[in-house]
């Protein structure tokens, strides 16, 4: 195996461990849990190694101001914001070039599942919180919003399912963490309905070679399923849990 090294750190040893032990298909352990906050219409929290973000969802409800709404279809509102202590150093509260980037690449990622048309005039608000960050909170956020959509009711063709996959060396990756994502040679997160098969996020930094880039995508579909899975799971389970507390 050929070993991957950047600025002093193996990113891949000899045996194909990566930086924090996994094989290169590997997830990091994942958790998800949906309706986690009362006051919410939908909410989820979505885990994936140290990364931490939640999710909630208001609406539909009017649109304020008036004219900003649309006369045939809801509209979907992402706001996308990172908690200063969830990353090494402090980040400032005020929302970055790059919260208002992502906040808009995560509503253009969900907005092909939501059948906005049943909702005219209304709006319908997403807030996504990252509480801890280690690479990965674009998809890890895209898994949160669409279960707290799906938790609140909202009408769908199916969940969104996101997943990062990159490349070190020659070697395909799943589930960047941060130190993968910042010393890697390239990252690629991509969002897909599985229900549908439509790709409504793709993305890449870095490099990739044009042999490498089909495996890539084979392998993302496969990652993306498994994902996919827990989402299920997560919404199931709250219906499962309410279930045993109706008949107790
Ligand atoms: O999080 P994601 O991979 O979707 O987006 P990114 O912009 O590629 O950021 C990669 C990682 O850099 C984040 O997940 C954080 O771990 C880290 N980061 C940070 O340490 N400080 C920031 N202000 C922003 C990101």
């Amino acid at each position: 195996m050929v070993v991957v090294m950047k600025n002093n750190l193996i990113l891949l040893d000899e045996k194909g461990r990566r930086s924090d032990g996994r094989r290169w298909n590997e997830l990091r352990p994942v958790n998800m849990a949906v309706g986690i906050l009362e006051r919410a219409d939908g909410s989820a929290i979505v885990e994936t190694g140290k990364t931490k973000v939640l999710a909630a969802v208001y609406g539909p409800k009017e649109m304020y101001p008036k004219h900003l709404a649309m006369p045939d279809r809801a509209i979907l509102r992402v706001a996308y914001r990172m908690a200063s202590f969830s990353v090494e150093e402090r980040k400032k509260p005020h929302p970055s070039r790059r919260e208002i980037e992502l906040s808009k690449v995560i509503k253009e990622a969900l907005e092909p599942a939501v059948i906005l048309e049943e909702f005219p005039r209304t709006v319908i608000d997403v807030y996504v919180l990252v509480l801890q960050a280690d690479g990965g909170t674009r998809v890890a956020s895209i898994n949160a919003a669409s279960l707290a959509l799906a938790d609140a009711g909202i009408p769908m063709k199916g969940l969104v399912t996101a997943i990062a996959v990159g490349r070190l060396g020659n070697q395909v990756i799943v589930d960047l963490n941060d130190l993968e994502d910042k010393y890697g040679d390239a990252d690629m997160p991509i969002a897909y309905i599985p229900s549908t098969g439509e790709i409504t996020l793709f993305q890449m930094d870095g490099t990739m070679p044009p042999d490498m880039f089909n495996k890539c995508l084979e392998v993302a579909i496969e990652t993306l399923n498994k994902m996919h899975e827990f989402q299920k799971e997560a919404l199931k389970s709250k219906y499962l849990t309410s279930k045993k507390k109706t008949n107790s």
